[in-house]
């Protein structure tokens, strides 16, 4: 890891300690472990490649050396961000993510509900959001975004659960992962004093990918629903009109947004 140049391209972002890794099993790991010592708000956690990175379920996220930008930022919530729903956070790094595709490299990112990135529907993106607890008292919540950069960040298709891609796939020319760090970790702090804003769910919305299209929400092997995705509504949920005409709404849980057929 290029230490020099990434304190270089982060002067001026709203990390306040940085732990930058060649190879690590994973940064959201090392960013709980971080939290129960003294981890300041807004510190971050970086490396060149992941042996353990992770998604949801423990499922594997695969993260090959310098082709993708795998990290975590940790949050010590203040008191009056205690009081935002936590099922924003994972779309606060969606909306960052993607406000930084589109407007440092003119792509046309999508947010897979609840909380992957998409470019032309093949995920570029995944996020995974988890909080330090000691008993019912919040010590920090870790948000970890990885980003398929280079080809070579894609994993074999034989453990792809959804089609991926990579950034530079879009923009034709080479992308400087630490000044795209920069960019979303300052996208981050935007939308984090935007949490109980209208236009965090407005924005979110109209980045939306599938809406309008019919959509099958699985809970599980034998449980799911099939709707039109008609938006989200002010807490994050997902709306979905079924068949019936009967409007559904789905809370962020263990469930998975795949295009109906
Ligand atoms: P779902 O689509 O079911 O909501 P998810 O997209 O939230 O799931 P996770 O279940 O959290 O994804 O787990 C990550 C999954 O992403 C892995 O199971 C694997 O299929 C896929 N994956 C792993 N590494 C990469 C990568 N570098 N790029 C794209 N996809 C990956
Ligand atoms: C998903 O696809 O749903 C989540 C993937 C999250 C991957 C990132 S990479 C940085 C951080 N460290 C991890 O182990 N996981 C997250």
């Amino acid at each position: 890891m290029n230490k020099v140049a990434l304190h270089r391209a982060l002067m001026h972002s709203p990390v306040s300690q940085i732990r930058a890794f060649t190879s690590i099993g994973s940064t959201n790991d090392e960013a709980l472990q971080w939290i129960d010592e003294d981890a300041p708000d807004f510190a971050l956690v970086i490396a060149d490649q992941q042996t353990k990175g992770r998604g949801r379920l423990n499922r594997a996220w695969i993260t090959q050396p310098e082709a993708s930008l795998a990290f975590s930022v940790i949050f010590r919530p203040t008191r009056s961000e205690l009081a935002a729903p936590s099922a924003l956070y994972a779309p606060l790094c969606g909306l960052a993510v993607c406000q930084t595709l589109r407007e440092s490299l003119g792509l046309n990112p999508k947010i897979k509900w609840p909380n992957d990135i998409l470019l032309e529907q093949q995920k570029c993106c995944g996020i995974l959001v988890e909080a330090s607890w000691t008993g019912v008292q919040l010590n920090g919540i870790v948000m970890g975004i990885g980003i398929n950069i280079t080809a070579q960040a894609i994993p074999p298709d034989a453990i792809l659960r959804f089609p991926a891609t990579w950034v530079e796939k879009y923009t034709r020319q080479p992308v400087e992962r630490f000044n795209l760090l920069a960019q979303i970790t300052s996208a981050m702090q935007f939308w984090r004093s935007h949490m109980d804003s209208r236009e965090f769910i407005e924005t979110w919305q109209k980045q939306l990918a599938f809406r309008g299209e019919t959509v099958r929400i699985v809970q599980n092997e034998k449980t799911s629903i099939i709707g039109i995705e008609e938006g989200i509504d002010g807490l994050g949920n997902l709306v979905l009109r079924e068949v019936s005409g009967k409007i559904t709404t789905v809370e962020v849980g263990d469930v998975s947004l795949r295009l109906e057929d």
